[in-house]
């Protein structure tokens, strides 16, 4: 009970996966020779497993270990370059091999990615081409692996979250009935523990398009009057993953729904455990409401801040992606979307995501109850 894209990407691809995605049919590669894809083993699968609801568990941040070391970025020494995307956002960094950092190397990373919020990776063909097992002990690292409860994953691999479109067909959590396809998002932020330091990069991608756009929460709430961001910290929203389930129930990114929705309660403004700075965490994805508000003030407040995420381009960072990019980021202090414009050219997107998770949001307010 399990289906498998099969697909050919390199150049345009061709209709691959216009094969309808339920869990009763197989997909059947023989039928059709297919081009050989590097990546054909990275290609999503959608399992029929159901998994129990997560568990709590703790999480010790990395980063706290690069804090008490005299160099925290001695990781970065001896690279080629290391360049600052903007000032309030995004480094990218140019002869460095991550697939090769030794522990405490990987510590620093932490914090410096928790630091400037978005860490670009350029040449990490050795990280991309070692595969889903090495993915798996990569982000092992970081914190407990998330499984995503509806996407599709390598085969064997649920802890790899792929996301994937082509000509015929979007595996990813895209709505096509608005204006625009870009939602800013902090990943899975419905969960208890949403995740903190995040891997991603892709396999395929189009010629032109397909960037990412990150935004500073940081920046974001350090905008706001000091009475209103006093009155944020008092809040706690509900973010939910029940409209992303239904996505999939729909019979859309590939049908499965391998865990039940949860929605849980967040503080609007929390505090990152090892940098100490505040960060605004509500997100147009998955940021339902304003807990104890009501209805019409819960909207106002979440349209307001929404719109400030939107324009605030003096607080963002977009990546144009290149073969072999490896990207890290902070989903507790940053938000991000994919940009969705190269539909029309039949092209393929592919990435992975390696999402660890990390600690149940801590409040800025001291003492809010959650
Ligand atoms: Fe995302």
């Amino acid at each position: 009970m399990s289906t498998t894209v099969t697909s050919s990407v390199a150049g345009v691809t061709e209709q691959v996966a216009s094969l309808k995605l339920r869990p009763s049919e197989e997909a059947k590669p023989e039928e059709k020779k297919q081009e050989e894809y590097k990546y054909a083993h990275l290609l999503p699968h959608f399992s029929a497993e159901h998994y129990p609801p997560l568990t709590p568990y703790e999480h010790v941040d990395p980063g706290h270990r690069a804090l008490s070391l005299p160099d925290p970025r001695a990781f970065l020494e001896s690279v080629t370059s290391v360049e600052e995307l903007t000032p309030r956002l995004g480094t990218e960094v140019i002869g460095l091999n991550l697939a090769e950092l030794d522990n405490s190397g990987r510590d620093q990373l932490a914090l410096e990615v928790a630091r400037r919020g978005v860490m670009v990776f350029r040449d990490q063909e050795d990280f991309i081409d070692r595969g889903p097992e090495f993915y798996r002990q990569w982000g092992s690292y970081f914190g407990r692996l998330h499984i995503h409860p509806t996407s599709g994953h390598p085969v064997g691999y649920p802890e790899v979250h792929l996301v994937y479109r082509d000509l015929n067909s979007t595996f990813n959590f895209e709505y096509d009935d608005a204006v625009t396809p870009t939602v800013w998002h902090s990943d899975v932020s419905y969960e208890l523990q949403p995740p903190g330091l995040t891997t991603f990069f892709l396999l395929a991608q189009p010629k032109s398009g397909g960037d990412t756009i990150f935004t500073s929460q940081v920046s974001t709430l350090s905008r706001l009057s000091p009475q209103f961001v006093a009155f944020l910290r008092t809040l706690k929203a509900v973010h939910s993953g029940i409209e992303q389930a239904d996505f999939s129930r729909s019979g859309r990114r590939g049908g499965i729904v391998r865990r039940d929705p949860v929605e849980h309660v967040h503080p609007v403004v929390r505090r990152h455990p090892v940098t100490g700075e505040e960060a605004l965490y509500v997100n147009r994805q998955f940021t339902r409401r304003i807990v104890g508000l009501k209805r019409e003030e819960s909207e106002t407040i979440l349209k307001f801040l929404y719109d400030h995420i939107d324009r605030s381009q003096d607080n963002q960072v977009r990546l144009k992606w290149r073969p072999n990019t490896v990207v890290l980021w902070d989903n507790r202090v940053t938000a991000h979307s994919a940009i969705i414009d190269f539909k029309e050219t039949g092209e393929a997107r592919h990435g992975a995501r390696i999402t660890p998770q990390a600690e149940r949001p801590i409040p800025a307010l001291e003492g809010l109850e959650l």
